[in-house]
This record gives C-alpha cells, structure tokens and sequence, in this order.
C-alpha cells in the first residue's frame, strides 16, 4: 500500500540526513519544503520532496493537501497517562488557597491517586487510561513514554505496567515504559524509607525485568521526597536490568539531580523549573536532554523551566506534557508548544523542535520519528488551511488539526 500526499503547501520538519536532536541556535531552524508531496510505503515514509519532481505512477492512494501543512506528529516523552480517577477535588482545594506541597503532606496529592489505583481493576485502569491515549491520539501525539508511579505497591505498580504494555500492543502508537516506584513514599513505609526502596530494588525490579515490561527508571528526586543519594541508589539498582535512566528533577528545589542524572548518563532529566547556573553547566556537552513541562507550571503555578537561558547556552531541549492527575491533568502538546512560545519566550522554531525530534530523542525512539525522514514511521498530523506553522502556537486553545496519520493510516476514533 503506498498513499501519496500531494500539494502539500508547507512539508514540516524535513530532515534528508538523520539527526538525533537538535541543540542550541540549530534549534531555531525548521527547515521545510514549500508546495511539496510525501510518499508513504507500508507505513513508512518512503519519499518526498517539491511537487516539480512529485511521482506520477506508483502509488495506490492519493490525498490532496491542498492549502494544508504536514509536520511530524507530536512526541510526548514525559506521561503518566495510565491512573486512576482523578483530583479534581484538590484542584478546588488549590483554588481555595491550599499549595500542592500542603496538599500532599496531608496524604493527598501522589498518595491519593496511588489509593484510588490499588483499588482499581487492571481491566477498569485499562479501560480509563485507553480513552486518555485515544485523546492525545487525536490531539496530534505519535508517539509518548508512560511511567508508572501511581501503584506504590509491587502488585500495583506491576498491574500499572501491564496496563502500559496492553495499551502498547493495542494501539498503533509508538510507547515507551518507565518504572517509576520511586515517585512518593507510602504511608506504611513513612517512617522506612530504605524498607521501601529495599522492596523496589529486589521484588518489583527483578519481576519487572522477567516480564520485560519497562525500558527506563525514573525517581522523583526532590526534597521531601527521595534524595541524591536515593535517585543514585535506584538509577545503580535499574542499571543491573538495562533500564535507562529518565528522571524527575529540579521541580521545586535544586538539589544535585541534575548531576546525579548526568552521571548515571540519564537520557533525560525532566521538570527544570528551577535551574541553577551549575545545573545548565553540568548538562553542556552531555547526551542527557533536558526536558521542560510547561503545561505543569501553568496549572501549578510554578516557575517556568529557564528555556531561554538553557538554549542561549547551547543546550538543547525538549518539551513534554506530564500527563498526570495531580500536576497537570492535560495531555494536549498543542498547548504545551503555545505555552513554551508564550510563557518561555521559545520560537515558533525552537518549540516545534523541541516537541518533534528533542522529544523523539528524550524517549530513545529518535531513529523511529520525530521528523520527515525516509524510513521513519508515517506518524504524522495533516493542518486545517493555516497560512503558516507559527499559526499553531499563535492560535493558542484553538485546534488546528485536520486529521492525524500512524504508520500511515488515518486514525478516526
Ligand atoms: O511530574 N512531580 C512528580 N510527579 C508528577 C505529579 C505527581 C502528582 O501530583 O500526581 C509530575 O508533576
Ligand atoms: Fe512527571
């Protein structure tokens, strides 16, 4: 089956030679091709170029893009789109005057939601979190990471990770899993830190690794949480079963994460809202992505992580959703692209890349999508009629999606 898209008006994120990301000033440049068509050949983008030099034969299906753009679908390399319920009950708290910090020292926040999924059926949770995926689907996203850190029990965070591995092979979406035990400390274990992370590292880690159901390790490094000293313990612990370091740091305070993860050649360290200059030093010529979430500071109302500052330094950076019920109950990377754009000064350029190939890299699927590349997946979002791509993050809360494409077929859900 090959579908040729021709007369595109703007072909998006066009990279002949393969990258794995892009960084500093190279991130202000999105190279496209104007008036140009795409091939795609049993799912993978197999050519393109200016319609001057657009095929005649040789394809069974034809669409006309006609006044429509075409970029790389969105990739979301930081979720936790797999939980139970929801907060909204805490969103009202916030309102009234509580903080997120208050909230959770009460047995809120994490603990709430890890409550609510231990209770849950593996099948309810599959149910729940399935109309989640089909969201951001729809939303443009072709490809995420889901972490597990809601279960807080070996059990549940075994059933989360199932529900993630199900999810992976039942929808055509590229899905990356992420162990994250380490996300809060259990009310059993209140006083038993070390018990807790004791049970992480020799009962959920080697059953993990027998069913193999994660690829990355991740930790909520932050204090009142787990510590440097915690985060170098579980990344050593992952290490011994081949999981990847993806770690949750510099959320509300800085405290040596960022180097813990360079260290530990953590892929990426995600959060960043506060950035010390040593923390942007300590990532310069590394290849651990930095990773922002903006759509977290909004809800939050928390600092923005410093995209100018780390990007004039040279480094790169990727944007994600945080998809999550506490701190950001949104998996839209639409608005996260406009809110980089408003909020963190990023360029229609820079925003785009960071949330294509950055993010394609953050979740190791680099060589996969991310970009128009030939041999990459057909995951892909065709525009409405927009007159350029900075109308997507200009034209903030509004949809600018006509239809989506993974692997090459149109999703209608
Ligand atoms: O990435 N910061 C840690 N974990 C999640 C939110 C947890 C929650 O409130 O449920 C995050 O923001
Ligand atoms: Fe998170």
């Amino acid at each position: 089956m090959t579908t040729l898209f021709k007369n595109i008006k703007e072909l998006i994120q066009v990279r002949t030679e393969p990258i794995s990301y892009v960084s500093g000033k190279a991130m202000s440049e999105l190279p496209t091709i104007k008036n140009a068509f795409l091939m795609v050949n049993n799912g993978l983008i197999s050519d393109f170029g200016s319609m001057n030099d657009c095929p005649k034969t040789g394809f069974s299906e034809v669409i006309d893009a006609t006044g429509r753009m075409i970029l790389p679908s969105w990739c979301d390399s930081h979720t936790h789109i797999v939980y139970a319920g929801n907060r909204e009950g805490e969103f009202v708290d916030r309102i009234k005057g509580l903080s997120y910090e208050a909230i959770a020292a009460n047995g809120g926040g994490i603990l709430n939601s890890a409550k609510k999924l231990q209770e849950t059926s593996e099948e309810v949770l599959y149910q729940q979190s399935k109309e989640r995926l089909e969201d951001v689907i729809q939303l443009g996203t072709g490809a995420l990471e889901i972490k597990s850190g809601y279960g807080l029990t070996v059990a549940a965070e075994l059933k989360m990770l199932r529900v993630i591995k199900r999810l992976k092979e039942n929808y055509p979406i590229a899905v990356k899993t992420t162990f994250l035990g380490a996300h809060a400390l259990p009310l059993e274990y209140k006083e038993n830190k070390e018990g807790y992370l004791k049970l992480l590292i020799d009962e959920a880690l080697p059953k993990i690794a027998e069913e193999n159901l994660a690829e990355y390790i991740d930790i909520f490094c932050e204090t009142g949480y787990f510590s440097v000293e915690d985060t170098e313990l579980m990344l050593e612990a992952g290490k011994k079963y081949g999981l990847i370091p993806k770690i949750h740091v510099n959320q509300f305070t800085a405290i040596g994460g960022v180097q813990a993860g360079v260290k530990h050649h953590a892929l990426s360290v995600d959060h960043l809202e506060v950035m010390r200059d040593e923390d942007i030093e300590a990532l310069k010529n590394t290849k651990t992505m930095p990773v922002a979430l903006p759509s977290c500071s909004y809800f939050l109302s928390i600092p923005y992580a410093p995209a100018r500052k780390m990007i004039n330094a040279g480094l790169p950076l990727a944007l994600a959703t945080d998809y999550n019920p506490g701190s950001t109950p949104s998996g839209n990377m639409n608005f996260v692209i406009s809110t980089a754009c408003i909020k963190m000064k990023m360029t229609p350029e820079e925003a785009i890349n960071a949330a294509t190939i950055n993010g394609a890299y953050a979740m190791g699927l680099d060589d996969k999508v991310g970009s128009i590349t030939k041999g990459k997946q057909a995951n892909l979002i065709l525009t409405k009629q927009i007159n350029s791509y900075g109308f997507i993050p200009y034209s903030f809360g509004t949809n600018q999606i006509e239809k989506v494409y993974l692997k090459g077929k149109e999703i209608c859900i």
